[in-house]
């Protein structure tokens, strides 16, 4: 069957950046970070390919359960934690690890003191202001959670940026809150992986770069040596032979600037496309591919379709026809490019795609 919209799943490509990441990590275990349907990519169907990670990190008691339904029976770790005592009764059925990051939580632990096994992560508030307790709390709460097994963890704001003083001031705050204590400790997220070795501390939490992306402003996974997980692709519609002047999509944004051949890609924002892609004059395009060969996008993109421009293909001579191939991102174009290109990053794009779309795994090492 010919699909309209595929996302295309590489497992080889998910097992060959886990291995990548254990190397840039030599010293760490390693958590996969798996949270919103494991970035897009269907956590059911990818639980398998994890078997090599020490654990998976999720952020819903959801996400757990599918993980364990789907045969995860490694370490399982709730890094938003549980909000009331249905959560925690949740939490302790299906074996998580959980994070605390504030004192509610250690109320309702206490109503669960002999039945709560796991290792509790205690989230510490270093500079991002997000979740976390304030560092001179530590010592208290180690007191009060003494009977558990626990972590110590933090999170970067802005590990993306190397050398950045604000994650250099998270990690000293982090170093002096928890020095001498002799606990697991997880710091870091891709981005810090990369950028900040000296933070990579007893588990690094992974999760971009685990499909295959970079975490990074520039450039993309394969010059991380990472293979993108995901191929997104549609077909062509229509090709039509439009005339100098001629306007396309919704309010004729774009204009044709001579006789020039456009095709009509069955994708659009009901697929989770952004509609950010729309081409603006004088802003660098978004591309899509077909045939090997870049094409831009032009006009606005709609609920279920865009435009491209095919000269581009009629350069090199080449036809297209309805039912073609589109290639929306994947290994030979990069969705950080997309990302870049729209001002928006590919955490996004990937998490975005909708129920329309068609998800096919395979394990061939092919795309
Ligand atoms: C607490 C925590 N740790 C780790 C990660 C993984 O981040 P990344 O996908 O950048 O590796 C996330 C994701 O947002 C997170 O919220």
């Amino acid at each position: 069957m010919q699909f309209r919209t595929l996302a295309r799943i590489d497992l080889n490509a998910l097992t060959h950046n886990i291995s990548v990441i254990a190397k840039l990590a030599p010293q760490s275990l390693l958590m996969a970070v798996v949270k919103a349907n494991a970035y897009g990519h269907g956590l059911a169907s990818i639980t398998p390919a994890l078997a090599t990670a020490d654990a998976a990190g999720v952020a819903t008691l959801e996400e757990a359960t599918t993980l364990r339904a789907n045969g995860w029976q490694g370490r399982l770790v709730l890094l938003q934690g549980f909000a009331n005592v249905a959560e925690l009764d949740a939490a302790i059925e299906l074996e998580t690890e959980v994070v605390v990051h504030q004192h509610s939580q250690l109320e309702l632990l206490a109503t669960r003191r002999d039945s709560f096994k796991q290792r509790l992560w205690i989230k510490l508030e270093t500079g991002m202001n997000r979740l976390g307790f304030p560092a001179d709390q530590l010592n208290a709460i180690l007191q009060q959670l003494q009977q558990y097994p626990l972590g110590l963890m933090t999170h970067f704001a802005s590990a993306d940026e190397p050398d950045n003083s604000s994650v250099l001031a998270q990690i000293s705050r982090f170093e002096a809150t928890v020095a001498g204590i002799d606990l697991p400790k997880t710091l870091a997220n891709s981005a810090a992986i990369l950028n900040y070795p000296q933070a990579h501390g007893d588990m690094v939490r992974c999760g971009l770069m685990l499909f295959g992306v970079s975490p990074l402003a520039q450039g993309c996974g394969a010059n991380l040596g990472l293979r993108p997980v995901m191929r997104f692709s549609s077909r062509l519609l229509a090709v039509k032979a439009c005339q100098a002047g001629d306007l396309v999509g919704y309010n004729g944004t774009y204009s044709c600037s001579e006789n020039m051949p456009i095709g009509v890609v069955a994708i659009g924002y009901g697929d989770g496309y952004p509609y950010l892609a729309s081409s603006h004059t004088g802003e660098k395009s978004a591309m899509l591919m077909l045939k090997g060969v870049k094409c831009p996008i032009v006009g606005r993109v709609s609920m279920d379709m865009l435009s491209i421009d095919l000269r581009p293909l009629q350069a090199l001579g080449v036809q297209a026809e309805s039912g073609d191939e589109v290639i929306l991102w994947g290994p030979e174009l990069p969705v950080e490019n997309l990302a870049c290109s729209i001002g928006s990053i590919p955490y996004e794009l990937l998490c975005g795609l909708t129920g329309r779309v068609n998800y096919q795994y395979h394990e061939d090492g092919t795309s």
